[in-house]
């Protein structure tokens, strides 16, 4: 008897025997991930409001002066008009055909790449938005899957360079984080305090730490390299460390994505003038 014979038949689209509403999870990762997707596009497209920098809240703002605010989607500002701006305010070669130039087009491919070609995240998205399959045990809408052998899904083995990247990131965001300590006075004095930016800028850094070193290449990267486990004590103990953080990889990627955009917000709300940054205190 040929294997094929053997096989249960072939389930409809959405065919299941699962009791349980397995439709609610992929739907709810549709419903975040399109959120996150589309105020983060208008974001990045956003960066001025009224002709004003709306993405870096800082210098003499507010009654007493603020903190140094940079929005995590506009970090490193290469070019921007920001006090953070590396090299002036726009780059003289952006192509005249392209969109009004805004700091976050050059920041935001590494961490959406990074993200994007996550194993958790991968998992997530081909259920809820390619249907592929929809959730375990349940039918799908294609006869036929190539797997990530194959092009173009064997592109996503790029996870491991953007991994490299988001480290990067990681103390970039912990360095905006500590600068978010630092308030300015009238004479143009720093001084040090924490106000609730501060803390949503810190928690920032944590959280995207968190995330990023559970990742499942970094485990690979610790572990030895190679397809067996390392020897070397210390490897051993930093593999044992990024394996318990990978635990819990789905719920970082989670608190992070959202973090992430609520910074964003909050410095967007105190640059605009929407709201006043609380500060706890300062010297
Ligand atoms: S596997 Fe999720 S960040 Fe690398």
């Amino acid at each position: 008897m040929a294997y094929a014979d053997t096989l249960p038949p072939r389930r409809k689209f959405g065919q299941t025997t699962r009791p349980d509403a397995w439709w609610v999870q992929p739907l709810f990762v549709f419903l975040g991930f399109s959120a996150f997707i589309v105020y983060s596009t208008w974001a990045a497209f956003h960066p001025l409001y009224h002709g004003a920098c709306a993405y870096w809240y800082g210098g003499l703002h507010g009654e007493n002066g603020g903190a140094d605010y940079l929005s995590p989607f506009y970090s490193p500002e290469f070019w921007g008009t920001s006090p953070h701006a590396l090299f002036g305010v726009a780059p003289s070669w952006w192509p005249a055909f392209l969109p009004a130039f805004s700091p976050a087009f050059l920041i935001l491919w590494i961490p959406g790449g990074f993200r994007f070609t996550c194993y958790y995240y991968r998992g997530a998205y081909y259920k809820a938005f390619w249907a592929d399959p929809i959730n375990c045990a349940v039918g799908e809408p294609r006869k036929t899957f190539l797997g990530e052998r194959s092009f173009p899904l064997i592109i996503q083995n790029v996870h491991r360079y953007f991994l490299y990247l988001a480290l990067v990131f990681v103390v970039l965001l912990s360095y905006d984080a500590f600068l978010g300590m630092w308030f300015t006075d009238a004479l143009g004095k720093k001084h040090f305090g924490i106000g609730v930016g501060t803390i949503i800028m810190v928690l920032n850094a944590v959280f995207i730490g968190l995330y990023t070193c559970g990742c499942h290449s970094l485990r690979h990267l610790v572990g030895g390299f190679l397809d067996s486990k390392t020897k070397a004590p210390s490897c051993a103990k930093t593999y044992n460390c990024v394996t318990c953080l990978n635990t819990r990889h789905m719920l970082w990627a989670w608190i992070s994505l959202f973090w992430v955009g609520f910074t964003d917000v909050y410095i967007r709300l105190c640059a605009t003038g929407v709201i006043h940054d609380f500060v706890f205190f300062k010297f």
